[in-house]
């Protein structure tokens, strides 16, 4: 079988755990054909990686308006997109008309007429677009799939999902271009595609009519000013700043791929990495509730806050046969110097164990726990799984269906969309009224 030619475009942090395993893993049945990005810096730093680190051939590099010279010369059969979620329908749309086939990271748009464009594409095209929800990948995620199939807990009705942002890794949203509705579609779009996709995985539904509320209840300036906190409000940004004791300060040249990736690459992409999180200026909220009903008839109640002590998620479902009560908790305080799943984490103490754990309540019987072995790896062993899928020739069977396509990842993203668009208006949003999806459809899996 002939080689999957992947072009790469976006060449930030989360790019790297997708670089490695093409360059490693799975080399042979896998060529890394180009580099796109708009900033030269990262692109050569990328370079460099590849030829040090992976001892590998230097990869030909592109900035955004040679997409269509990258497509000519390189062929590649595959653009893999992992640029700033508000450019991802652009080269996916590109892509597709080009006779590729996309991976595209999460979420797979930021809005309903770029969603539309997409689905439109895709049909006109009929190449494959994979987005990348690692989450479902997780074994134990997977195992609350597989118990809810399987009848455990009879049919299920209702699902609550808490997910709780800590103060270092929500924060990290807010020092970037995720802190601009327009760049990333707010932390609804941007880190609930996740969440609703679970979610929507999980019972194997789609979802239908969504109701929300959202609110900037704790970064940005106005609110630090309100609790006190005046003096962390003093500098435009962390690098450089007489900070002293600021938690949420970050500087970047604390780490290599820090300085290499972002503090350098500041003259030739005016990203700026660390703004303060207490600045005027930003318009996503750091606090959302939704209530989401499906198609068929489950509902969802849903809530993300970040800003809190500790990370993690604690998700139940209520079946007519008992209950399952999942918990993720990584922790509390942690300080992560993130890129590509190399986490630097400095524990400051945890009130609560941290730990994932499943436990079932059976009606009429006693509770127990199901036994699970430890996962190893980034995002909890889920990106390992995840890339065998994508980037094996022939990938293992997978009985849970966990890969996602366009309309799944349109699924999710709907979800997000429809609550942004009611915590404007007030009321609930119909999705088939933003996007249609097929409309014959009951079950997730009927979706590609
Ligand atoms: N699944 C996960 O667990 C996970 C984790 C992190 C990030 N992500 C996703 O990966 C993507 C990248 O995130 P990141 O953390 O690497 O962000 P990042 O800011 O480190 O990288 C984004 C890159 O996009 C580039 N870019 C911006 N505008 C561009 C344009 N017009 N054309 C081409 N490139 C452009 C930037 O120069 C930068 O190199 C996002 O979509 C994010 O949602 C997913």
């Amino acid at each position: 079988m002939a080689p999957q030619r992947i072009a790469l475009v976006g060449t930030g942090g989360r790019a790297l755990s997708f670089v490695e395993p093409i360059l490693t893993t799975y080399h042979a049945p896998n060529q890394l054909v180009a580099l796109l990005d708009s900033s030269a810096t990262r692109r050569s730093y990328y370079n460099e990686l590849i030829t040090g680190r992976w001892q590998s051939a230097r990869v030909p590099e592109y900035a955004p308006e040679d997409f269509g010279r990258m497509i000519a010369e390189q062929r590649p059969t595959t653009v893999l997109v992992c640029s700033k979620d508000s450019t991802h329908h652009d080269y996916i749309i590109r892509a597709l008309h080009a006779g590729c086939d996309v991976i595209t990271e999460k979420p797979m748009t930021i809005d309903a007429e770029k969603c539309a464009a997409i689905l439109a594409a895709q049909r006109a095209t009929g190449r494959r677009v994979r987005v990348t929800f690692n989450y479902r990948w997780g074994a134990f995620r997977t195992k609350v799939r597989e118990l809810i199939a399987s009848g455990t807990i009879g049919r299920v009705h209702s699902v609550n999902l808490e997910y709780l942002l800590d103060a270092a890794h929500g924060a990290d949203y807010f020092r970037r271009w995720h802190s601009s509705m327009q760049e990333s579609g707010g932390l609804f779009v941007h880190k609930s595609t996740h969440h609703f996709d679970l979610v929507n995985w999980w019972l194997d539904a789609i979802p239908a009519q969504v109701f929300a509320f959202g609110d900037l209840a704790y970064y940005g300036r106005a609110n630090a000013l309100d609790r006190g906190d005046e003096a962390w409000t003093r500098y435009p940004r962390y690098t450089g700043a007489e900070t002293g004791h600021d938690p949420f300060a970050l500087d970047l040249r604390a780490t290599e791929s820090f300085r290499r990736l972002y503090l350098e690459a500041e003259p030739d992409s005016g990203y700026v990495r660390d703004q303060n999180v207490f600045r005027a200026g930003i318009d996503i909220y750091d606090q959302m509730s939704a209530l989401v009903r499906y198609r068929t008839g489950e509902t969802l109640t849903y809530s993300l806050v970040a800003y809190s002590p500790r990370e993690g998620m604690r998700v139940t479902f209520n079946g007519d046969r008992g209950r399952l009560e999942y918990y993720e908790f990584t922790g509390s305080h942690m300080n992560r110097a993130v890129t590509s799943g190399e986490f630097q984490h400095e524990h400051h103490g945890s009130a609560e164990a941290a730990g994932e754990w499943i436990r079932i309540f059976p009606h009429f019987a006693p509770s127990y726990e199901v036994p699970m072995p430890p996962a190893k790896g980034p995002h909890g062993g889920a990106d390992l799984v995840m890339n065998e899928q994508l980037f094996s020739p022939e990938p293992p069977s997978d009985p849970w269906a966990r890969s996602a396509g366009h309309e799944q990842g349109a699924a999710s993203i709907l979800v997000g969309i429809a609550a942004n668009r009611s915590v404007v208006t007030g009321t609930p949003v119909r999705l088939d009224a933003l996007v249609p999806l097929p409309p014959a459809a009951h079950r997730l899996r009927e979706l590609v």
